[in-house]
């Protein structure tokens, strides 16, 4: 991609405009939609709307500093690429650019077990990036323990395990407009991987889901054996399921509702993240996804309890607008834009963004 394509280019609003015209229709829609009415995916802004903040003033911010250590993994700011699939559905150079973008930013990118190419060749896209392996259960446990050892074969420096997803939540707009996912798009990591299940089966008056919808908690433990990797749990929304985390050994939990796709009625993940913090801040890495668009809302759940943020959709429209280029054009707005909001409350580091920033955080 040319800097051209960087041009014009100056909030992730425009970024959003330029991809919904480049991307196609039933794609924009998988991208876009969310569960049901979409109450859950609107909650995640709304609780970003809710929050206000207590600004200091006359402190010295001439030097910032928002560097940050993610189990273990140095980056150059605490937001991160949140695992989303098929990156090939807006641009040909797929999560390839994505990881060249966030490898050249030392930014932490995590790649969906669904990427369009394969975990092998988005570590291949840049020589050093902090990069973890995002997975899906597999039906049977031996796939599932394959993905693993490739990921950590490929120098993945944490497995994050996604659990809120038994099976797809119900999309209308992605059902409505035909899913780009019902066609042949390729699963980069082979013919072997499977998606979650879109729908249940349903029968007289049973429902059926695939094999991997069996799991329970020890399905945790199993993984944990077959890795030295840390492993990170991806859409806990609770106090209690982050205590069954910890418990069962995980090294960090992401407070999500998976950008609203999920659960149509499951809380907004800002409005989750107190009692998760209160629960197990102390233990394990809190990290947190849904409605990051702005710094304030970068600042706003890391003074709640978040070790860092996660951007899901925006990363979808800086590929489509403009490839890597794209990508790297939104990371810098949002570290311009993170600069400005702590130098205008008065906080030039990490540790100074705590709860006394925020007026309401519960
Ligand atoms: C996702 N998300 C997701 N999560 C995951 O664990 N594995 C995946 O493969 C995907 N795929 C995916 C595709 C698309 C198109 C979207 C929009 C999202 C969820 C993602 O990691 C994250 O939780 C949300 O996107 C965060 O919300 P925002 O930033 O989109 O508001
Ligand atoms: C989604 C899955 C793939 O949200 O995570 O579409």
């Amino acid at each position: 991609m040319t800097n051209d394509s960087q041009a014009g280019f100056s909030t992730l609003s425009d970024l959003e405009e330029a991809a919904s015209r480049k991307t196609d229709k039933s794609a924009w829609a998988y991208i876009q939609g969310g569960a049901g009415e979409e109450w859950t995916m609107r909650a995640n802004r709304e609780a970003f709307h809710r929050r206000t903040l207590r600004p200091r003033v006359l402190v010295d911010v001439e030097n910032l500093e928002f560097g940050a250590t993610l189990l273990g993994t140095k980056v150059s700011a605490p937001f991160y690429v949140s695992p989303t699939a098929s990156h090939g559905l807006v641009h040909p150079d797929a999560e390839a650019a994505t990881a060249r973008a966030a490898g050249k930013a030392n930014i932490l990118a995590t790649f969906s077990t669904l990427s369009s190419i394969s975990l092998e060749d988005i570590a291949k896209a840049v020589t050093t990036s902090p990069r973890w392996f995002q997975l899906y259960l597999q039906p049977e446990f031996s796939a599932t323990k394959s993905l693993v050892e490739r990921a950590e074969k490929a120098d993945y420096k944490a497995i994050i395990l996604t659990v809120d997803m038994p099976v797809a939540g119900t999309r209308d707009k992605e059902n409505q407009a035909g899913s780009p996912l019902a066609s042949s798009i390729i699963l980069g990591n082979g013919r072997e991987v499977v998606r979650p299940l879109r729908n249940p089966i349903v029968d007289g008056d049973h429902a059926h889901i695939r094999k991997e919808a069996s799991n329970t908690w020890d399905v945790v433990d199993r993984i944990r054996e077959i890795t030295r990797l840390p492993l990170v749990l991806k859409g806990i929304l609770t106090r209690e399921d982050a205590r069954r985390a910890a418990d069962h050994g995980a090294k960090g939990v992401v407070v999500s509702n998976h950008g609203g796709r999920q659960l149509d009625h499951a809380p907004a993940s800002l409005d989750a993240l107190p009692e998760v913090a209160e629960e197990v801040g102390s233990e394990v890495e809190v990290y947190f996804d849904g409605g990051i668009r702005r710094g304030s809302d970068i600042i706003t759940a890391l003074a709640i309890g978040a070790r860092a943020v996660g951007l899901g959709r925006p990363v979808f429209w800086a590929l489509a607008a403009g490839g890597e280029a794209g990508v790297s054009k939104l990371l810098s707005l949002l570290k311009t834009d993170l600069a400005t909001v702590m130098a205008l409350t008065g906080r030039r580091t990490l540790s100074e963004i705590d709860r006394s920033l925020v007026n309401n955080p519960w």
